[in-house]
Formats: structure tokens, sequence, C-alpha cells
């Protein structure tokens, strides 16, 4: 498996279409409406971390907030600026292990589980302190994750998705290490052509990532099941956790 498949352009080439069509666009903004009315904000400057092509950054710079986007994969920027147009989205092509802004934004976003993808727990560690050092004071972390309660309930070793264009996509996942880390196997049928790829992230319980965002100086305001504000239990579809910084 390659280690540094998220800084994969093939990866996000290949699949990225699946991930990034009008259902999860829509999506997107819906999760955005639901979290303003949860986070009870109206305006200010937002950071949005592995942006990818821009699912929560337009719809932020739509309802009026100035927005940092920001990823590694300069294919998936280049579809960001395209619908951007005017809208005042900055897009930043770096790597989140590397990017401090200090005390430059009122809220920052990892949405779609893109907190976890790294090997080293401390490229996790450093991901948080630039965040927190990014924030003004008083600013908020918003993670959007899948817990380790929810993978438990909800995963299959085999799943199949039929897109209506034909293709289809076999996922394999497992809980490796103590299930702490999820390996993937993604087989994806086009026709005549197979695309296969492997990866790997890590996976959170509610209890473990209280405990690394308080390390790292975050107060946890909640964690909910779902953008409508549900708590986090038995019946969760993610895991939400919203945090403030002193
Ligand atoms: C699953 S996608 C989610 C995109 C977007 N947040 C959304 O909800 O549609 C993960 C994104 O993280 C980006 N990414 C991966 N590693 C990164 C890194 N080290 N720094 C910044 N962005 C990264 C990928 O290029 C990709 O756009």
């Amino acid at each position: 498996m390659n280690s540094n498949w998220y800084l994969d352009e093939e990866f996000w080439r290949t699949f990225g279409p699946l991930m990034f069509n009008s259902d999860t666009f829509a999506r997107g903004e819906e999760e955005i409406g639901q979290l303003l009315a949860l986070l009870g904000t109206s305006a200010g400057h937002v950071l949005d971390l592995g942006a990818g092509p821009g699912r929560h950054s337009l719809p932020l710079a739509r309802s009026g907030y100035t927005v940092t986007a920001l990823d590694t994969s300069a294919h998936l920027l280049d579809q960001l600026r395209e619908s951007a147009g005017e809208l005042p989205i900055e897009i930043v092509q770096a790597d989140m292990r590397e990017f401090v802004r200090e005390q430059a934004y009122d809220l920052a976003l990892v949405m779609w589980t893109s907190f976890g993808y790294f090997e080293e727990e401390d490229d996790h560690a450093r991901v948080l302190d630039n965040i927190r050092a990014s924030l003004k004071p008083g600013g908020r972390l918003v993670l959007d994750l899948v817990g380790l309660e929810t993978l438990c309930r909800t995963m299959e070793p085999v799943h199949l998705t039929e897109y209506d264009n034909g293709r289809m996509l076999v996922e394999r996942p497992t809980l490796v290490d103590d299930m702490t880390r999820l390996d993937n196997e993604w087989l994806l049928i086009d026709d005549d052509t197979v695309h296969r790829t492997a990866f790997s992230h890590r996976v959170w319980s509610a209890g473990e990532i209280r405990s690394l965002l308080t390390r790292h100086g975050y107060e946890i305001t909640a964690i909910h099941g779902d953008y409508e504000g549900a708590d986090y239990d038995l019946e969760a579809e993610r895991m939400i956790v919203i945090t403030a910084i002193g």
C-alpha cells in the first residue's frame, strides 16, 4: 500500500468523479446550512482544509464568508477555481501539515473524513497545532469524521455501489492495528477496466478524539451524530466534533 496515497493525483483523478458529483455537492451545501445553524455564526473568515473541489467552500462563500480553500491536489483545486468565479475564495495549494497563518480565521473545517490520513500520529498532532495557531481567539474548529463506534455498527466486509453510468465500486474495508486504523481496498469496475487502489487512515472513538483535541488546547463544545445536531450515540452516522479555543 502506498502510505502517501492521499498525495497521489492519480487517486483523485480516478476516484474523484465518484466522490464529487451533483449529489455530493448538493449534500455539501445542505451540510453547510445545517452546520451554520448549529454554530450560530453569520460571517467571518473560514479555513477549509482538504477542500477538494469546494463542496463546502463554495456554499460558504455564497453565504457571505471569506474562504481559504486549502488542498494538496492541483487537479481538484483547478475544478474549484473553475466553479468559484468571482466568489471570495482564496485557493491555496499546500499541505495541512505545513500551513499556518497566525490568528487569521474565525472557523476552520476539515470535512468528509479528511483528517486522519497520516501514518505518523505526530502529523495529526501537527495539523491540530497549525489550526490552533491559525484561529483567532475564540475561533472554532469542526472535524467531520466517522467514529469507530459507527464503523463497528455499519461496516460490511464487502460493499458494492452501482452508479447510473454502469460503473461499480467494490469496497473491502478492514479495521487494523487494534481497530485504530481503517485499511480499505477499492476496485472500480468501468466496462472492461478495473482500477484498484488501497489506502489507510486513522479512526478515532469519540473518547479518543476528545482526549487528543483537549491535549492540543481545544475545548469540546459538542460531538454530534449528524448535521442536524443529533447526539453521538448508537444511531450516529457521522462524528461531527465542534470545538473552540480560548
Ligand atoms: C475525501 S476528500 C474531501 C474533500 C472535501 N473536504 C469535501 O468534503 O468534499 C479529501 C481531500 O483532502 C485533500 N488532502 C489530502 N491530504 C492533504 C494534505 N496533507 N493537506 C491538504 N489537503 C489534503 C485531498 O486532496 C482531498 O481533496
